[in-house]
């Protein structure tokens, strides 16, 4: 028996590094195996401890370098490592191991070892996304003001990988988060990482906390949550207290994506062709042409655990299309906006009733319409605690036509409505001229026609009145061609 003394229940590098000394060494998988240093519950009775971690025989090490793994291997053990379960380690020697003799293994998703490492590795991926969305944070004060303080249990050792997002989402604040595994804290210049920590370093459930609940249990219905209404609703009282009044949207943004993306939704199988190309989505950031998603719940789960593009690392969440499945007319947008992105849904900011009312006085009704995005996730950059819109380059369209693509196989729609060069470049594949090409029909390949028109938050951006009732005047127009196509 050979074992590996790793540094931590997370320690990958050492993972790695003992692996290939151990393959390089020949020593089979059954007898192979990784302890942590340390480990109260490695059952290994206390041998290992207090010993320093290093990989066994060291000496074979030299020769490791002469056996490469697909890199597709290397990013899915990254995520494995961080699965609880005990045998991970173990898993993955196996199947580096099998990999010197089947160098196209990870690509046989029936096979046992294969897919058990895929499922792992998307249950870590979860529970990444769920501690996204379910960290709350209390405030307190301390000798240099307001701070905040998070306890929370992944089930999974996601603390490290999820940290940056809380550290890109909430720069401006100071905050901790603490769990069994280990704690970040962020002191709005650095992000470190400290040791384990209980449940009572954290302060006890407060008033608001007790409220939310309150409140969610007795009036939450995600589908019919409206941000504005919600916080109308609220006692002032709570309100006030919270001296990040942003934290509020982020709340129910959260909850949302809880209830909708978390609960009602089931775990895709992984042995259908969907579930796969989101399992290799999970490690790889190249498309996965193969595997079309054929339902709308499809791409709305697909999208959450999209890495086709980095913008998903700065979002809250994707935000899909939304509208009946029958709908003859689609709309695209260029990308989600800052309140799209806290509320997971197209159009509900100030662009959202420029074209509502718009649709309106042009005798469309949005009930009917399928309203999507160019790209599903809201890019942006910060200014001071506002997140400032940026427009997705053509790579970042690219990647994110898979999805509208998708979308528009799905719905086949009649007519495709593109609002502005970014929507145009998606829908037509090519950069549209909008001022010269709006408001007639262009012909698309799927026998659907496209009409280009402006975007409703370049009327937004219009200085003077005049100005803007005849930019408006025209968008209404442009509708009203669709609207007698439609017809
Ligand atoms: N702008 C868009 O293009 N899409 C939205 O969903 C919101 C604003
Ligand atoms: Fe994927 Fe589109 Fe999000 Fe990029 S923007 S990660 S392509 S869903």
């Amino acid at each position: 028996m050979e074992a590996a003394v790793l540094a931590s229940e997370t320690d990958f590098d050492g993972w790695r590094k003992a692996a290939r000394a151990m393959r390089a060494a020949g020593i089979e998988p059954a007898t192979a195996r990784f302890v942590v240093a340390g480990a109260a519950s490695s059952g290994q009775g206390g041998l290992f401890d207090g010993l320093d971690p290093q990989p066994a025989r060291p000496h074979a090490a030299r020769g490791a370098g002469e056996f490469s793994v697909p890199a597709a291997f290397v990013d899915l053990a990254r995520e494995v490592v961080l699965h609880r379960s005990t045998d991970r380690f173990d898993l993955l020697y196996r199947l580096l191991w099998r990999l010197a003799d089947e160098p196209n293994l990870m690509k046989v998703i029936s096979d046992r070892d294969v897919a058990d490492a895929l499922e792992r590795a998307k249950n870590v991926s979860r529970a990444s996304h769920k501690m996204k969305a379910f960290v709350r944070f209390r405030q307190v004060q301390d000798d240099r003001g307001e701070a905040w303080v998070a306890w929370f249990e992944p089930p999974h050792r996601v603390l490290e990988k999820t940290a940056p997002f809380f550290q890109r989402r909430f720069t401006t604040m100071r905050w901790s988060i603490l769990t069994p595994d280990g704690s970040a804290f962020w002191d709005g210049e650095t992000l470190r990482l400290g040791p384990p920590a209980t449940r009572d370093m954290a302060p006890a459930e407060d008033e608001i906390e007790a409220f939310w609940k309150t409140y969610y249990a007795s009036t939450f219905n995600p589908a019919r949550l409206k941000v504005k209404t919600m916080q109308g609703e609220m006692a002032k009282g709570y309100w006030k207290n919270l001296p990040e009044a942003a934290l509020i949207p982020e709340l129910v943004a959260a909850s949302q994506v809880r209830t909708e993306t978390m609960v009602a939704t089931p775990a895709p199988q992984p042995n259908t062709r969907f579930a796969r190309a989101v399992a290799r989505d999970l490690h790889v950031d190249r498309p996965a042409d193969d595997a079309v998603p054929d339902s709308l719940t499809e791409i709305a789960r697909g999208v959450q655990v999209c890495r086709r593009c980095p913008l998903y690392r700065d979002a809250t969440q994707g935000v899909c299309g939304e509208g009946p499945k029958s709908a003859r007319l689609m709309i695209v947008g260029e990308q989600p906006g800052d309140q799209e992105d806290l509320a997971g849904r197209p159009f509900v900011g100030p662009a959202g009733q420029v074209l509502d009312a718009a649709l309106a006085e042009a005798g469309i009704d949005r009930s009917d319409v399928y309203v999507t995005n160019a790209v599903k996730h809201f890019k942006h950059e910060p200014r001071g605690k506002r997140r400032l819109h940026k427009t997705p380059n053509a790579g970042e369209v690219q990647a994110c036509r898979w999805w509208l693509d998708a979308e528009r196989r799905l719905i086949r729609p009649k007519v495709v409505v593109a609002l502005g060069a970014t929507a145009g470049l998606a829908v037509l594949g090519r950069k549209p001229a909008v001022i010269k090409e709006r408001g007639r029909l262009i012909d698309l390949a799927d026998d659907s026609v496209a009409v280009l028109t402006v975007h409703p938050s370049y009327l937004l951006r219009l200085p003077d009145a005049a100005a803007k009732a005849e930019a408006r005047a025209h968008f209404i127009d442009d509708l009203r061609v669709v609207r007698r196509h439609l017809a």
